[in-house]
């Protein structure tokens, strides 16, 4: 495994559509092996393929407390959602800022896992939220085109009085 370099806001490829994965080549699965320990090195909840250069519909996540439930997702698309959620987002390519955003509070993700066979995931909350950000991330979307108001960093609790 090795890090990747992760594409920070402004640089194009970010704003691409990414391709539908066929098959997965020896070269995707060290891909996706990259991505989770980029994600996971950089404490990030989620890295979608363009952010490490590689136009391809495929997503790594982990919103576990423990990060230790990492989660692979290939072709994934939201097949259901509702309810609301507004709250902070961030992004590991907008380091250090955070953006009020709006995300259905529950989503069924349509996906493909990394054998290539079909699986259904369902979750609320930070699941929710993570999922719409990564997926959008493939259709060349930011979260920054959604968030209401400027952007903001999050003050550590420690730095206030
Ligand atoms: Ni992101």
């Amino acid at each position: 495994m090795a890090l990747r370099e992760i594409r920070l806001q402004g640089d194009p490829i970010l704003l691409r559509e990414c391709r539908e994965v066929k098959e997965l080549k020896d070269r995707d699965q060290q891909l996706i092996d990259d991505m989770l320990e980029t994600m996971y090195s950089n404490e990030g909840v989620g890295l979608a393929a363009p952010q490490v250069g590689v136009l391809k519909q495929i997503v790594v996540m982990d919103v576990s407390e423990d990060k230790n439930e990492p989660i692979v997702l290939i072709n994934p698309s939201v097949a259901e959602s509702d309810g609301e959620q507004t709250g902070p987002e961030g992004c590991l390519s907008v380091p250090g800022l955070y953006g009020d955003v709006t995300r259905p509070m529950h989503v069924v993700v349509k996906a493909l896992d990394r054998n290539m066979e079909p699986i259904n995931m369902e979750g609320d909350g930070l699941f929710a939220r993570a999922a719409c950000h990564e997926i959008d991330h493939l259709k060349g979307h930011m979260y920054t085109e959604l968030a209401q108001g400027p952007l903001y960093e999050m003050k550590d609790e420690e730095e206030e009085d």
